[in-house]
């Protein structure tokens, strides 16, 4: 098992799944704490949504398989990141950006990772 610290949430990786639960740790000088935590529930409140919208027309969203309500925790299985970011993954993910992903979601290759072989956007908040 391992944590990850993204921006916004916080992710407990376990060998199958990711849990991916609101930062309550965050504060800036524009933001203060508090709403730090609201921009990080609606981080996962946005990303189940996008989920719920888009499962049927978009194969490249990681599945939320689990979520619970206000944004407090969600699951989805775990991925293999993308590490080295490689010229043929690069194209890949462009032309997945072009032609299926939603309009929403942020085209960067740390937010794609493989899933049972297939290459998938698992941070689309
Ligand atoms: N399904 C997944 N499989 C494997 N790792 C994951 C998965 N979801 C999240 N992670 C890991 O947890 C980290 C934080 O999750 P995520 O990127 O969704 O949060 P974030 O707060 O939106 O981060 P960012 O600052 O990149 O926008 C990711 O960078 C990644 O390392
Ligand atoms: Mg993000």
């Amino acid at each position: 098992m391992t944590t990850s610290l993204g921006c916004t949430r916080y992710a407990i990786l376990t060998k199958n799944y990711a849990f991916k639960f609101p930062r309550l740790d965050n504060r800036n000088y524009y933001w203060g704490w508090f709403c730090c935590i609201l921009k990080s529930l609606i981080a996962n409140i946005v990303e189940y949504n996008v989920w719920k919208h888009y499962k049927k027309e978009c194969p490249f969203l990681c599945p939320i398989i689990f979520h619970l309500p206000f944004g407090l925790l969600n699951v989805m299985p775990r991925c293999t990141e993308i590490l080295d970011t490689d010229f043929k993954l690069s194209i890949k993910i462009a032309h997945m950006a072009l032609s299926a992903i939603p309009d929403v979601i942020e085209k960067n290759p740390h937010n794609f990772g493989f899933l049972n072989g297939q290459l998938v956007c698992f941070d689309y908040e």
